[in-house]
């Protein structure tokens, strides 16, 4: 057992004199990594079971639930393994979408406290994720350290903070995170991207209470890729724009409608079912298109080169509930 940050128990083993890395237990869960890949373990219908991902693409989709405290919905590592949010709890699931599995018996679902399975989640990042690989960085600009035996380890990377601003950025007081000056360099795919602000003009008595920033400037520094921001918060109603690049890490599964609006670029949309990940759409967005993702689907997209997007999310509590009862259909329009 060591113990995690949060004081939660973590069940660990010592690290495999082979490769470095210790393996963990969440709930009958079992989790090991070598080289290459990760192993999922787990037993049902009286058979072992076991499951293998490759390590980057593994710790990519676990930095972001772990970033994201589990998102809304349910987090799709892979069309196998994942996690959904029941807000305060966790559920762990192999094989619960997945039609062969799920026909066949040979699926698991556990639930855990939230804070549990989120100190497992956070010892497994810490100690997978070697020196010089970023699980929030493209490919291309991240090294190829999540291959081979552990070396060291990235926690300035794993435990990037979000930084929160206290009034909009540029106005007095809004802290460190002024944005024409956030100290990050323009992204060599934004290098086009124009860096001028807009001219602001209070009416008398208005002043230094107004200010507009370049957000399209402002999303060009973004060091990230697959993790929105939240930029703007009007009760409910979450702006969280987010610069992409390669694939998006996670099948998302939504528990609500959202809203995609394509900044720039071309983000390209596997939809599928939500509970088994038959296909049912792709969406190629280009620059301008909105789409309303429904409520009953997962999805993930492609990048092929860095672009900018919207997210527009609606953080009210009942929506999940709503959803899944039927009260609300699982999308906003009716054509
Ligand atoms: C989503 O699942 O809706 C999502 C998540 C992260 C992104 C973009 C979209 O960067
Ligand atoms: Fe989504």
């Amino acid at each position: 057992m060591v113990q995690a940050a949060s004081s939660v128990a973590v069940q660990a083993s010592p690290a495999s004199n082979q490769t470095g890395y210790r393996s963990f237990r969440l709930g009958s869960f079992g989790f090991s990594r070598d080289e290459y890949f990760v192993h999922i373990a787990w037993q049902a219908n009286g058979q072992k079971l076991s499951h293998t991902i490759s390590a980057d693409a593994f710790l990519r989709a676990m930095m972001r639930d772990v970033a994201w405290g589990f998102f809304y919905g349910w987090v799709n590592f892979d069309p196998v393994i994942g996690t959904r949010n029941l807000y305060g709890k966790v559920e762990f699931y192999a094989g619960k979408y997945h039609p062969s599995y799920k026909g066949k018996g040979l699926d698991l679902c556990e639930t855990f406290d939230s804070r549990e399975i989120m100190a497992t989640f956070k010892a497994i990042l810490d100690d997978w994720t070697n020196e010089g690989f970023d699980p929030f960085a493209a490919p291309d600009e991240t090294g190829k350290g999540w291959l081979g035996k552990k070396n060291g380890n990235n926690r300035a990377a794993i435990e990037r903070e979000r930084q929160a601003c206290k009034r909009m950025p540029g106005l007095p007081g809004d802290a460190e995170l002024r944005s024409d000056s956030n100290g990050y360099p323009v992204n060599r795919a934004f290098a086009d991207v124009a860096q001028d602000e807009p001219e602001i003009k209070a009416e008398p008595g208005f002043e230094g209470q107004l200010h507009a920033f370049n957000l399209f400037k402002y999303l060009s520094r973004s060091d990230v890729t697959w993790n929105p921001s939240v930029s703007s918060v009007l009760e409910r109603s979450l702006c969280c724009p987010t610069t992409e690049e390669y694939i998006l890490p996670i099948k998302h599964g939504n528990d609500r409608v959202e809203w995609f609006v394509q900044l720039s670029d071309e983000i390209e949309w596997e939809i599928e079912n939500k509970n088994t990940g038959a296909p049912r759409a792709k969406v190629i967005m280009k620059p301008g298109d909105v789409a309303a993702m429904p409520a009953d689907i997962r999805h993930q997209g492609y990048s092929k080169k860095r672009s900018m997007l919207l997210v527009w999310e609606n953080a009210t509590p009942e929506l999940p509930q709503l959803y899944e009862s039927g009260k609300l259909k699982p999308y906003p329009v009716e054509f």
